[in-house]
């Protein structure tokens, strides 16, 4: 594998932890923070860090090897368009405190994620290492570099991630979910 499908893969599995975070919220308390934070970390990491290299960079660059625009790089852009409506509606629910709504905003972009990074994971990396060249990679390596710094805000939202993950683990044991949500999590 070449550094850069490697990378992105690596962000598929940090990206993993926050829509089993997401699942997981949607049968427990957590408070409206756990879905600002969540928010935060899916518009600046996934969608503004991950997706802004696929599609600013590797999908270009494999539609210049000939993939046809309107192939599976369209298809992963769209679906990035799809997740990007999600995002809008949790933000709005979050506005208004709409609990039942965050929770079920959350289960359909957790699931329209899922089936769109098994693609990717499955199908559209082991293409990008068909058509790309040698030289394509290492331009999209130094391309990614510039893309993901500053470096200290990419690991604060990567220990974030962390931390939306393990803050739901410590709900697990508070019961059903509270009407309100509005309890505090734990330490
Ligand atoms: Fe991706």
């Amino acid at each position: 594998m070449s550094d850069v499908v490697e990378r992105l893969d690596a962000e598929h599995r940090v990206i993993e932890q926050v829509l089993e975070a997401l699942e997981q919220a949607a049968e427990r308390e957590v408070p409206l923070d756990f879905y600002r934070d969540a928010l935060r970390f899916l518009r600046e990491y996934a969608d503004g860090c991950h997706h802004a290299k696929e599609e600013e960079q590797l999908f270009p660059a494999m539609e210049a090897r000939g993939l046809p625009a309107q192939g599976p790089t369209a298809v992963m852009r769209e679906e990035h368009r799809i997740g990007r409506a999600y995002l809008a509606r949790l933000a709005a629910h979050l506005e208004s405190g709409n609990l039942a709504g965050l929770r079920g905003e959350s289960l359909g972009y957790a699931a329209l994620m899922r089936d769109h990074i098994y693609k990717e994971d499955e199908i559209l990396f082991p293409m990008a290492l068909s058509v790309l060249g040698p030289g394509d990679l290492a331009r999209l390596a130094g391309g990614f570099d510039a893309a993901d710094r500053p470096l200290a805000r990419r690991a604060e939202l990567e220990a974030l991630a962390g931390r939306l993950r393990a803050q739901v683990a410590d709900a697990l044991g508070a019961g059903p979910a509270a009407p309100d949500g509005a309890r505090p999590s734990g330490p």
